[in-house]
């Protein structure tokens, strides 16, 4: 983090579920898979949908106004959106969002990073306000990956739900509870392919020649994933806290994104932690892509888990391949969710 600018402080969270809940059960009924499946190898018993006409922006909007008025903020000069499916391919989605919630001619734009967005948005929005750009921001994740994922996919479709998490930025002081204390971001390029929508884009068009339409949903290769989330994440949350002077077992909560209840449990392993000092939400969720780690924090916020003057390292890992984790003492705030995410 800058050692000159302004700290940029949470002082807001808030997050929305859209209220379709499609079961396990649900999936099994119109896919060769069984609960007993997805549960033993995902940890998610549940996840939510929009409904037909909804997209990205309408759970961006209600995350968004949730987390000001979590911050009883009225002011925010940059709107920072992490999305991999926003509303059209062009323009960016978080215009539309920041305009629909009232904050006229405000700088906004999108950050695509798949499910590291929310981290790379972040230290985005931390990078205007140290350097005096912006005194405050909306940093929302929001992705409806139910619109993407191929409908005969049991692996992708018994994984991925929709969902919106945001928080508010103010610029203050480093020392203040909510300050981003250390950040760490990165990428391998080289296995974009683990992870993609191989069709829609410059590559594909340009060809003159249709799509496939396998290659217009998204794809993803679980196995080699899986490793790569678990060794990136690990190494990165380990390099956040040595950048804020902690020793890792002084690390009260590492909130991780929801990948798969299992790549959490290996992570707490190669970091030598207890597994209850990473709140989870996936069983109700699945992985929300870019609103997992805000959605993450309401709910641990909101039940307890969370609690003010905690060390708390954030981590995600992503398509790209990209990753990244952010370190801060936690606030003293309320967040404002959905409502508290029934058990499945
Ligand atoms: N129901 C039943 N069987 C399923 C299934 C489902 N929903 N999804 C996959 N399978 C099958 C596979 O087809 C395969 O069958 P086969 O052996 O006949 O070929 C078998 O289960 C094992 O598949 P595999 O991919 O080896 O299973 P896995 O234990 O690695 O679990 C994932 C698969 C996707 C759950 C796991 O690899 C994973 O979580 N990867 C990371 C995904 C992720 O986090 N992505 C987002 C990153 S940000």
């Amino acid at each position: 983090m800058s050692d000159t600018g302004p700290a940029s402080v949470v002082a807001g969270l808030g997050a929305w579920l859209p209220p379709t809940v499609l079961t396990n059960a649900d999936l099994a009924g119109r896919l060769d898979t069984t609960d007993e499946w997805i549960r033993s190898r995902t940890g998610i018993r549940q996840r939510r949908v929009i409904a037909p006409g909804e997209a990205t922006s309408d759970l961006a909007v209600e995350a968004g106004l949730r987390a000001l008025k979590s911050a009883e903020a009225n002011e925010v000069d940059v709107v920072v959106l992490a999305t991999s499916t926003p509303d059209r391919p062009c323009p960016a989605t978080a215009p539309e969002v920041a305009d629909r919630m009232g904050l006229t001619e405000v700088a906004a734009f999108d950050v695509s990073a798949v499910c590291t967005g929310f981290v790379y948005a972040l230290g985005t929005a931390a990078g205007l306000i140290a350097s005096g750009c912006a005194r405050s921001a909306l940093v929302i994740g929001a992705d409806t990956f139910s619109t993407i994922l191929a409908p005969e996919d049991r692996t992708t479709r018994a994984i991925f739900g929709d969902g919106a998490g945001a928080v508010y930025l103010r610029a203050g002081l480093a020392t203040e509870q909510g300050a981003l204390r250390g950040l760490h971001m990165g990428s391998d390029g080289s296995r974009s392919e683990l992870i993609e929508v191989r069709a829609g884009g410059s590559r594909q068009r340009s060809t003159g020649r249709p799509a496939e339409s396998a290659d217009t949903y998204f794809a993803m290769a679980g196995r080699p994933v899986f490793a790569q989330a678990v060794r990136h994440m690990a190494a990165s949350v380990r390099t956040t806290a040595q950048r804020a002077g902690w020793d890792m077992d002084t690390v009260d909560r590492v909130v991780l994104h929801q990948a798969n209840a299992r790549i959490l449990a290996a992570v707490a392993d190669q970091i030598d932690l207890p597994a209850d000092r990473f709140p989870s939400n996936i069983d109700r969720v699945g992985n929300t892509v870019a609103a997992s780690i805000p959605l993450a924090l309401t709910d641990a916020s909101s039940n307890g888990q969370l609690t003010a003057g905690q060390r708390v390292v954030l981590g995600g890992f992503g398509g790209g391949l990209t990753w990244g984790s952010v370190a801060l003492v936690w606030p003293d705030l309320t967040a404002i969710g959905p409502e508290p995410l029934p058990d499945a």
